[in-house]
């Protein structure tokens, strides 16, 4: 069995290059796991990256180091890349696929971080505490209680009840707050949170609303100029999900003319480039209005979350062959191998008879097979077998040599 003293390839031997200073959690965990981690503080240049083209079992990256096709091309190692952040668009992710690699990210680390700032958030808007912070730093004292509110027993109304949206409803009933929440789906409610039917109902019913949906075309646009109306008189608007989900000019224009008490804006339709890049938005100078530099699941417990979480999918495919997550590849989860088993880890392409070719195989072989799992998608499918020890090694490299749909075949025990 796999962690135990010996093992298809000596762990040592299993080589990882980790880019970008990747949270110094993954390389804890990776070296925990026995493998040699190799960990290089910024993005790779072209001689790093052929380099771990050439070496690594697994690549480690955050958002700038871009791995196209090129380079999968030339991975003959390679079986997974670890993206330790939430977007995988850095990555070819069919140019993997293609030459069967998994690729994994880490979409949940974050939540906790995203949910503490905007709750955060709901309490400095009716407070106004960062214009009156402002206006500290230019030397004016403005003390008042004019347009300032307690939290307790105000309507929070949360659009998109998923794992952000959920555990923000659970901290805001904390302070007392009421919470309604509109999600198309049907979500078991949490607390005393209350689901309403339609979009509408919860604007109208809000004290702030709070946005955690995810981009896509049916919530591109969805807070436009109508819905900015149908929200209550001097009412917050709090969009820490994606910048595509509000108008932001109508969202502007509900400001400046007082109809909406304030805002607090993390995502924007268009974000600069980089920290050098002029940031441009109509919301800019508005009074009561919190912006931040898309920031919401930044902390240093959501990067070690990441290291950990995406560490923990590259152990598992390695040492037990599961893809469970992988963003490109067709998901199996497996149990732990028993003992005098080997696992051949089979990725073909998918078209008709390859299983055939891999039956008459183990058929003319006579390989008792323990257990075989199957996941496809519409270009690949991922073949699993737990077969007697005595037929494992013979068997991979008659599938590597004789089933030419092969993308990538290993075996592990
Ligand atoms: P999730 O997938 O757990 O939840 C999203 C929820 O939105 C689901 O329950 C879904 O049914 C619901 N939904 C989908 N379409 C909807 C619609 N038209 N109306 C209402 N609800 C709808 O996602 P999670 O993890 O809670 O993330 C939410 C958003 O937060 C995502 O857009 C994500 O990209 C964003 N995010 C932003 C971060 C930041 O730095 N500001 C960091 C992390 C996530």
């Amino acid at each position: 069995m796999l962690g135990a003293m010996e093992t298809s390839v000596p762990l040592h031997r299993i080589r990882i290059s980790l880019f970008e200073g990747v949270h110094a959690r993954a390389v804890e965990v990776l070296e925990g796991a026995g493998y040699s981690v190799e960990l290089h503080g910024g993005a790779p240049g072209e001689a790093e990256l052929g380099e771990a083209a050439r070496t690594a079992h697994m690549v480690g990256i955050r958002s700038k180091t871009q791995l196209d096709r090129a380079f999968f091309e030339r991975a003959s190692h390679l079986w997974a890349v670890g993206c330790f952040c939430i977007g995988t668009n850095q990555v070819d992710l069919d140019a993997a696929a293609e030459a069967g690699v998994a690729v994994f990210n880490a979409p949940f680390s974050n939540t906790r971080s995203v949910a503490e700032k905007t709750l955060c958030e709901i309490i400095a808007l009716h407070r106004r505490l960062c214009d009156r912070s402002m206006g500290m730093h230019q030397g004016r004292w403005m003390k008042s209680a004019s347009g300032a509110h307690e939290v307790r027993g105000r309507t929070l109304g949360i659009v998109g009840y998923g794992r952000i949206g959920s555990q923000l409803g659970v901290l805001a009933e904390l302070l007392g707050m009421r919470v309604v929440y509109y999600d198309p789906i049907e979500k078991l409610a949490m607390g005393n949170a209350r689901p309403l039917a339609e979009l509408d109902d919860l604007l109208m019913a809000a004290d702030v609303v709070s946005l955690h949906v995810p981009a896509t075309p049916a919530t591109s646009g969805m807070m436009g100029e109508r819905e900015l109306g149908l929200m209550k008189d001097g009412s917050f608007l709090i969009n820490n999900a994606r910048g595509s989900v509000v108008d932001i000019e109508a969202l502007a224009s509900a400001l400046s003319e007082g109809r909406l008490g304030g805002a607090a804006v993390d995502v924007f339709p268009e974000e600069p480039a980089d920290r050098e890049a002029e940031f441009e938005s109509p919301l800019r100078g508005l009074e009561n209005v919190i912006l931040t530099p898309h920031i919401g699941g930044s902390t240093i417990e959501a990067q070690r979350a990441i290291g950990e979480e995406v560490s923990g999918k590259l152990i598992k495919l390695m040492n037990n062959g599961s893809t469970t997550a992988a963003v490109n590849m067709p998901e199996v989860e497996l149990p732990l191998l028993h003992e005098r088993h080997h696992r051949i880890l089979h990725i073909h392409r998918n078209v008709p008879g390859v299983l055939s070719k891999m039956h008459t195989i183990i058929a003319e072989m006579g390989v008792n097979v323990a257990a075989e799992y199957l996941q496809s998608d519409m270009k690949r499918s991922y073949v699993i077998l737990d077969v007697d020890e005595t037929h494992g090694e013979e068997l991979r490299e008659r599938l590597r040599r004789e089933v030419e749909e092969t993308v990538r075949v290993r075996s592990i025990w």
